[in-house]
């Protein structure tokens, strides 16, 4: 898919990768690209620095996502490509209280299937469109030190998928974005959201800038990859996982006992 007069929809897009995504879209020369976030400021902050629009919105609350997906197509035009990046890091282990694991699914998971709820349906009716769904390598190759993120971006991917071999003969085009560590407010601010050791896991292959990921996110988009790794190692630990499930769990047992200082 082009970039290029396009209308996009970023969710996220207050800070980190989704403010990196909605700068790359405009430099692309989409036709309007629309910079949602929960936090008003910085949308607002994202879309003047853009030249764009902004919109306040939770993404885990599906009417938020109605109202989101409503106003663009009525008063822009019809979303060629959605972006559901909003995410979070909570819930580190199975003691952590149900609300982080209620809130990692909403965010994680929910605001996709929102997307898709209320976007599939007009899109396939105009011949097609693209969703873009930020999960991570961690809906891939879990996270260690982060037990409900890991969980929810896997629901994420599963999600993907199940949208990309559903109605892919319909026109509705998915790319899952899954990066490692990205230098962005979530690796920086908050080390609980993830732990040291999370951190120290996610990073062991590098941090990259979140500009470096959305021309990373541009040339998959292009080529209309399903899978967009920014870090290339990932396509490595996947096929050593589906190679030898039983020493894998090992080894990651292995290397988080080395993180822990175990
Ligand atoms: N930074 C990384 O290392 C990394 C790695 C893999 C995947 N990701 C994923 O990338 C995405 C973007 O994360 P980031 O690193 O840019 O983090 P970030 O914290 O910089 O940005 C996340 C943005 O999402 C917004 N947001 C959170 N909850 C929301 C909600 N309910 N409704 C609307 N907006 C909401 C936040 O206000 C924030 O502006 C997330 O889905 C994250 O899980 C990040």
């Amino acid at each position: 898919m082009e970039i290029n007069q396009k209308i996009i929809v970023v969710t996220g897009a207050g800070s980190g990768i989704g403010r990196a995504l909605v700068e790359k879209f405009v430099a692309e020369g989409a036709k309007q690209v629309i910079a949602v976030d929960i936090d008003a400021a910085n949308a607002s902050e994202t879309a003047s620095a853009n030249a764009c629009l902004a919109m306040t919105a939770d993404v885990a609350c599906e009417a938020d996502m109605i109202r989101v997906i409503d106003e663009v197509e009525a008063q822009v035009g019809p979303i060629d490509l959605f972006c559901s990046n909003a995410g979070l890091a909570a819930g580190p282990s199975e003691q952590s209280p149900d609300q982080e694991w209620q809130i990692s699914w909403d965010v994680n998971v929910m605001a996709h299937v929102y997307a898709a709820r209320h976007l599939v349906p007009r899109m396939i009716k105009r011949g097609g469109g693209y969703l873009l769904n930020t999960a991570s390598a961690a809906g891939l190759l879990n996270q260690i030190g982060g037990a409900a993120y890991g969980v929810t971006k896997h629901a994420a991917v599963g999600f993907g998928e199940w949208l990309a071999l559903t109605y892919g003969h319909q026109g509705i085009k998915v790319s899952l974005l899954c990066p490692q560590a990205v230098r962005t407010a979530m690796t920086a601010a908050d080390p609980d959201q993830l732990g040291t050791e999370g951190l120290q896991a996610a990073a062991g292959d590098g941090m990259l800038e979140a500009n470096v990921v959305a021309d990373i996110v541009a040339q998959g988009l292009q080529q209309e990859s399903f899978l967009i790794l920014p870090h290339p190692e990932v396509t490595e630990y996947m096929q050593r996982k589906t190679a030898d499930y039983d020493r894998w769990i090992k080894g990651m047992n292995r290397f988080h006992q080395s993180l822990a200082g175990g």
